[in-house]
């Protein structure tokens, strides 16, 4: 098995099978805007998740809940035109997929057309077979997402670590199965033990992307905002920061405030 990194001039769904028949891990980050998505893709990250994920670290609330098809719409569409290189992947979010398979697949069609996002991600395992189906069908690449999943949260209670007990691991790995069979390009497992995650990786032919799921799985993926250490109140075990940014621009943006207090900014270069 080779490990040689393949440049890819446009990560697509079936460079990321490539890469996990050739043991290359793959790399997952999200971005929510513009500015960012730019850096992730120059920095040759090869997916761009626009999670739901920008309902807490974007707009401040305590869940995933809150956030709208629109507002996915609208992250996506900058991050869109950012991307030279990654594939993007768009959440579906909380209250669009579950009610009905048809809403599901007009959801997912509003975010291929208005945002130009290549695959859309969705949560959950046999309740949403039908719309996973009815998505595929219509030619529209989809990630499924097991394990902690954030949407549900009010029915877990907490964000402590998923499938630990027998029956939810049992069911963790028929879902996954099902998702590979119905026709899902990758799955992400999130905050499962790594044993499990491990497993699973190993029974299906799609990549596998693990969020504190462990090193045996086909690619990682982090919220781009925790590995700079923007968000510094969120501590889990499986985060790893690079950066310190919380710090490093709360001190920037004081000693701009002390620089136009004291008169210091603008000088004479600095103005017409
Ligand atoms: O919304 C998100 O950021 C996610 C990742 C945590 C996988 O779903």
């Amino acid at each position: 098995m080779s490990t040689a990194k393949k440049e890819y001039k446009r990560v697509t769904v079936k460079s990321l099978i490539e890469m996990k028949q050739n043991g290359e891990k793959i790399s997952m980050l999200t971005a929510y805007d513009y500015s960012m998505a730019k850096i992730v893709d120059a920095a040759q990250v090869d997916v761009i998740l626009v999670g739901d994920s920008a309902s807490n670290v974007i707009a401040g609330h305590e869940t995933t809940l809150p956030i709208t098809l629109d507002q996915m719409i609208y992250h996506a569409s900058s991050v869109v035109r950012a991307a030279k290189r990654a594939l993007v992947v768009v959440d579906i979010p909380f209250g669009s997929y579950q009610s009905d398979s048809k809403e599901a697949l007009r959801s997912a069609i509003r975010i291929m057309k208005e945002s130009g996002g290549h695959a859309v991600k969705v949560e959950g395992g046999i309740e949403i077979k039908d719309s996973v189906k009815r998505i595929l069908q219509a030619g529209i690449p989809v990630m499924g997402h097991l394990g902690l999943t954030p949407q549900s949260i009010y029915k877990f209670g907490t964000y402590t670590v998923r499938a630990k007990e027998e029956q939810e691991a049992k069911k963790l790995k028929e879902d996954a199965k099902m998702l590979e069979e119905l026709g899902c390009f990758g799955l992400v497992l999130e905050k499962i033990p790594a044993a499990l995650a491990q497993e699973v990786a190993e029974s299906v032919s799609i990549p596998i992307i693990g969020i504190g799921a462990g090193g045996g799985v086909d690619g990682q993926v982090l919220v781009v905002h925790d590995l700079l250490g923007m968000t510094h109140e969120f501590n889990p075990r499986f985060l790893r920061r690079y950066m310190n940014l919380y710090d490093e621009m709360g001190n920037a943006i004081s000693q701009y405030v002390e620089d136009v207090k004291s008169k210091d900014f603008p000088n004479d270069r600095e103005q017409y």
